[in-house]
């Protein structure tokens, strides 16, 4: 199969190119970042400029397009709302239609952050957004948007963590590093969420594919924790001194967008329409704590450039 990515200097992309190229033809765009020696084809374009962005499934034919592209950063979104409206909303409809019309399939990740957490449990897929920053208002406008653009796509609420090619995105790397280098950090104790190690999550998302899915899904792990026991947690499988991970309100921080306290997804319809059950916490970390012992980490920065 040939797979279109979009997004793949990012930390979904990146890591979803390098497991699928192991057995697909995959093309990765990317933008400000370029890779080189990776074992997938790369195109550097600008995908907020709609033409470039049309012509893209035409021009590379795919059998699949993924869109991992975002302006996924929430602070910078709050200060570039023009831009994050672009990337988040419009360029997946762009690409929704397109694949509409070239009869292409067609994978957009959304996220965990269009609900506004006030909820006591986790929510379902018929549970009504309410997003809270610029990001999460623009990324739910995207999933309305390739809705209604391509009913046959595949729409993917998701959090996820790993390693990254700067080894600067996300909450795992920032545990990780800081612990590494005896740095005492802040772990929200009232922000609960289900990350699935990226490694977890891009093989599911091809198999929600070759089953044919579509639709809106939940794909997070089963089990919810606190970002700050995420961290703990980090800290317990790498031997790190969990002492150093101070437990703070998330009130007390000074991010600039909102962010929802209650991030728990339910994946009861997931798991029921792959009759299986999504990995729990224990074994996303171990996974991730052996990629990191076999040099994984490392290898993902020499793609830059
Ligand atoms: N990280 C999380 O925990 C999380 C949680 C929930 C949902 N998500 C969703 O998961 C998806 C992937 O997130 P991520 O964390 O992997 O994001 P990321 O690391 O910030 O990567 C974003 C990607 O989008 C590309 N991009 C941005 N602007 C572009 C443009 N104008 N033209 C072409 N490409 C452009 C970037 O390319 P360059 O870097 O080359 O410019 C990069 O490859 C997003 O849809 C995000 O909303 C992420």
């Amino acid at each position: 199969m040939r797979v279109l990515v979009t997004g793949a200097s990012g930390l979904l992309g990146i890591n979803f190119c390098l497991q699928v190229s192991q057995k697909h033809d995959v093309v990765g765009i990317v933008h400000s970042h370029s890779l080189s020696n990776v074992p997938f084809q790369v195109l550097r374009i600008d995908l907020a400029y709609e033409e470039l962005a049309r012509d893209l499934v035409s021009m590379v034919k795919p059998n699949l397009v993924v869109n991992c592209a975002a302006m996924a950063y929430l602070d910078q979104c709050e200060r570039q709302p023009q831009v994050a409206k672009i990337i988040n909303a419009d360029l997946p409809a762009w690409l929704a239609e397109e694949c509409a019309h070239n009869k292409t399939q067609f994978l957009h990740i959304s996220t965990d952050a269009v609900f506004d957490g006030r909820k006591k449990s986790g929510y379902t897929e018929k549970d009504s957004p309410n997003p809270l920053s610029v990001y999460a208002r623009t990324k739910l406008e995207g999933e309305r948007a390739v809705r209604k653009a391509n009913p046959n796509a595949l729409i993917v609420r998701v959090n996820f963590y790993g390693f990254s090619i700067s080894g600067e995105r996300g909450l795992a790397e920032f545990f990780l590093y800081n612990l590494l280098a005896g740095k005492q950090v802040n772990g929200f104790t009232d922000v609960h969420f289900c990350p699935l190690y990226v490694h977890d999550l891009s093989p599911i998302l091809m198999e929600m594919v070759s089953k044919g899915l579509k639709g809106l899904y939940h794909v997070v792990s089963p089990e919810e924790l606190s970002k700050y026991d995420f961290g703990v947690k980090i800290a317990h499988i790498f031997g790190l001194d969990r002492s150093l991970i101070t437990p703070v309100s998330v009130k007390e921080s000074d991010l600039i967008a909102p962010r929802a306290l209650n991030l728990i997804l339910n994946i009861n319809k997931l798991q029921s329409d792959l009759d299986k059950a999504l990995p729990k916490q224990e074994q996303g970390l171990s996974y991730f704590y052996d990629h990191y012992q076999k040099g994984y980490a490392t290898n993902l920065k020499k793609y830059i450039g």
